[in-house]
């Protein structure tokens, strides 16, 4: 971290990342006086004038974040945003911009280009910084930095992301680079690690002699909405599972970092990818919501999942043996985001119950979004009865705990890394390729069966049968704990 004065320079500031996510984002850094002397600059091909500029995005917050907005300081801020008109595949216009920097600069600053921009113009965009010699930076700790943060999708396959890598690499070397994966950067995400090595009572039953199995579950409500251009060619599998789920996986899963430094970090969640066994087909589930064919930007016949359950093993030490179940869809009954780990029945029970099979075991749940917080479900000896029992939650939930707290948006906690040229919370060049090794066999094997394999499954429901079919195979079944409080209270195991 060095203490120049920061200028933002965002491509695709037209768009709807910006005006919803980025700015608000950095107005909140403002106001909460995280953001270092600044300068924001933003670029597209649309016209506007400075003052139009700003009015746009004053109608983001207005629309996308109302009760943050206090007009005298929102002046303040935004007298330090500027827009200059320019194409992405123009090496003039990224000239001009390289002047424009010049002018507005005072002082020498650190330079972060966000490429909120399509990723058909991606290698254009970085070629172009390179030919203005935008990418250029001295050497030396003090000296001015130039990063660049790369929005996803990163690539489509393992191919076109190692392309994308090569070409970011002639410009920029790999600790410029910020891959974003907004989900390292959710509050609760981030809270995995401190959960489990902050604390010394969790870690030693982490592993496959206590634990049974891990769930991973991403639910949304919502369908492909507005996006369906984009998600008829990406499916659930290159949308959510290649970058979200196994972000979560990795943390949930990797070994203890010796330190909370970025390098080492990254270290541990790329090797905790590399160990994941080869995905199988047979091992999972593709699902299609009724009615997805008759959005607009669908292709009528289109056989695109827009659900996925998978089953997987990582082959190290720990966790040799413990499946892992991963699932997400889109227009499932709630948004719900959950990682439960299922710990092992106890070895031997010596309370008379009449059917110990019910017994529900300890499940800690750490609820990622809404209402984040974690759970931990233990038995508990029904009042006035000799021998049943009853599964109990002991929670935690940010905004009791906290006292109604906000927690910051995962834009805000990102752009406050990138901004301190933090790259912890950012993904490295091996940890997508290695994510992308990962899936692509499955997606092909998909591709390859999408006539027979594609279930469908309702609107508002929680997914295919075939999903609750692959766990109850292994005898087990999907478990949500998380925003279920008192209207789901787990039967009581009678005793004999
Ligand atoms: C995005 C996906 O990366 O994540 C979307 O492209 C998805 O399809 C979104 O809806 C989910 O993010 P969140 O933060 O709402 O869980």
């Amino acid at each position: 971290m060095n203490s120049h004065p920061i200028t933002i320079l965002i491509f695709g500031a037209s768009g709807d990342l910006t005006q919803r996510k980025l700015i608000p984002a950095l107005y909140n850094l403002y106001q909460k006086d995280r953001l270092p002397e600044s300068v924001i600059i933003g670029t597209s091909r649309s016209e506007f004038t400075h003052d139009q500029f700003r009015k746009h995005l004053l109608q983001g917050i207005k629309e996308y974040s109302p009760d943050t907005l206090k007009q005298s300081n929102w002046d303040e801020f935004a007298q330090n945003i500027y827009y200059r008109r320019g194409n992405l595949t123009s090496a003039e216009d990224y000239k001009k911009l390289a002047d424009t920097l010049k002018e507005l600069e005072e002082k020498p600053s650190n330079r972060l280009y966000y490429l909120a921009i399509s990723p058909d113009f991606y290698h254009e965009a970085i070629q172009n910084l390179g030919k203005a010699g935008l990418a250029r930076q001295d050497l030396g700790k003090s000296a001015p930095w130039r990063h660049v943060v790369v929005e996803k999708p990163y690539g489509k396959d393992l191919q076109s992301a190692q392309e994308l890598n090569e070409t970011i690499h002639q410009v920029f070397s790999e600790d410029q680079v910020y891959r974003i994966d907004h989900y390292l950067g959710k509050e609760t995400a981030q809270n995995i690690l401190f959960f489990r090595f902050a604390n010394t009572i969790f870690e030693p039953v982490w592993d496959r002699r206590y634990v049974d199995n891990i769930q991973i579950t991403v639910a949304e409500s919502v369908d492909v909405g507005h996006r369906a251009g984009y998600y008829d060619k990406a499916g659930i599998l290159r949308d959510m599972f290649q970058n979200h789920l196994f972000q979560l996986l990795s943390l949930v899963a990797m070994e203890a970092p010796a330190s909370f430094d970025a390098d080492a970090i990254r270290n541990e969640r790329v090797k905790l990818l590399q160990s994941i066994r080869t995905l199988r087909r047979e091992n999972s589930v593709a699902g299609q919501y009724l009615g997805y064919c008759d959005a607009d930007g669908v292709a009528k016949n289109s056989r695109t999942p827009t659900y996925a359950a998978i089953k997987l093993y990582i082959d190290n030490w720990r966790w040799k043996g413990v499946p892992f179940y991963l699932r997400s869809g889109k227009s499932l009954q709630r948004k719900a985001t959950e990682i439960t780990i299922e710990f092992q029945k106890p070895p031997h029970l010596m309370f008379g119950l009449s059917n110990p099979d019910e017994l529900t075991p300890n499940i800690l749940s750490i609820c990622i979004q809404p209402d984040e917080g974690i759970h931990l479900k233990f038995q508990a000896k029904e009042p006035d009865s000799e021998q049943n029992m009853r599964a109990v939650d002991m929670e935690f939930h940010y905004q009791r705990f906290f006292d109604g707290v906000k927690l910051p948006g995962a834009y805000e906690r990102l752009l406050s890394e990138a901004i301190a040229g933090d790259p912890s919370l950012f993904t490295r060049s091996d940890g997508i390729e290695t994510a992308w090794q990962i899936i692509d066999p499955l997606i092909q094997s998909w591709e390859d069966h999408s006539t027979e394999d594609l279930s469908v499954y309702d609107p508002g429901s929680w997914g295919p049968e075939e999903a609750e079919n692959l766990l109850l195979r292994d005898g087990q079944r999907w478990r949500m704990n998380c925003g279920l409080h008192d209207d789901c209270v787990e039967p009581i195991t009678k005793g004999k």
